[in-house]
């Protein structure tokens, strides 16, 4: 698998273009598509054992920034929302002026002030976009720079194939194979207990990926 360090300038584009077109419910289907996400990922709380409550969390890929107002809602003392699309920033500060939303590629940082400081990292629907270069490779650099910034959590969810999508195809999302992502996952974060749940109703079916830091007591010595 090639190293994929950066978004290349190919893939703004292509990712530019796709909200330019794609600008309601933040890309989703639906605005009950949208929140649904959310609140497979909050669950990610429960899962390591550590609070939502006074945590902190960055939202990669955080587009008009409603994810912030269901983590303060459960109490997240610190929130910071990160996207590469600058139109949809101005809609986040528009919505919630009060929060932290800044324009940054993840792969890019320059991230050294926050490395290591946040409990949870969260990203909803930012790996879906179909790259000119390999998604897998995206996938895992992705996924790996957000393990390496989270002191308990990462949670996120990708469209999957299935028998239906496979044939129609779709130009603009990349539909991962479930096997391929798991091993994506296990690369990107050795050490994290890995928790996949599939949804398949058919036509979109997802994934929602948590990965959880094994607490000290479950790590064989
Ligand atoms: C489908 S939208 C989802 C927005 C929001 N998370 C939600 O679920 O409502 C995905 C977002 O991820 C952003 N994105 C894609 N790659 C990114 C990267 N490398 N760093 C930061 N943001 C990225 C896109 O610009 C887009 O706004």
């Amino acid at each position: 698998m090639a190293e994929y360090a950066r978004l290349t300038a190919e893939d703004f584009k292509i990712n530019q273009r796709f909200f330019d077109n794609n600008w309601n419910c933040d890309g989703w289907h639906t605005e009950e598509s949208k929140w649904d996400n959310y609140f497979k990922m909050v669950m990610i709380a429960a899962e390591s054992g550590v609070d939502l409550a006074g945590s902190s969390c960055l939202d990669v890929g955080c587009g008009t920034g409603d994810l912030s107002k269901l983590l303060r809602g459960v109490g997240v003392r610190e929130y910071l929302g990160i996207d590469i699309y600058e139109p949809h920033l101005v809609e986040a500060h528009a919505k919630y002026p009060g929060e932290n939303f800044v324009l940054l590629d993840l792969l890019a940082g320059p991230l050294d002030k926050f490395e290591g400081r946040f409990d949870y990292v969260f990203c909803s629907g930012a790996l879906t976009t179909r790259s000119a270069s390999d998604n897998y490779d995206f996938a895992q650099a992705m996924i790996s720079k957000m393990w390496e910034m989270a002191n308990a959590g990462v949670a996120f969810n990708t469209l999957l194939t299935n028998e239906l999508n496979e044939v129609m195809g779709n130009s603009y999302l990349f539909n991962y194979d479930p096997h391929k992502l798991l091993g994506v996952c296990r690369r990107a974060a050795p050490d994290a207990e890995i928790i996949c749940r599939v949804e398949d109703d058919h036509l979109n079916p997802q994934a929602h990926i948590h990965l959880v830091r094994k607490k000290k007591e479950d790590v064989p010595t």
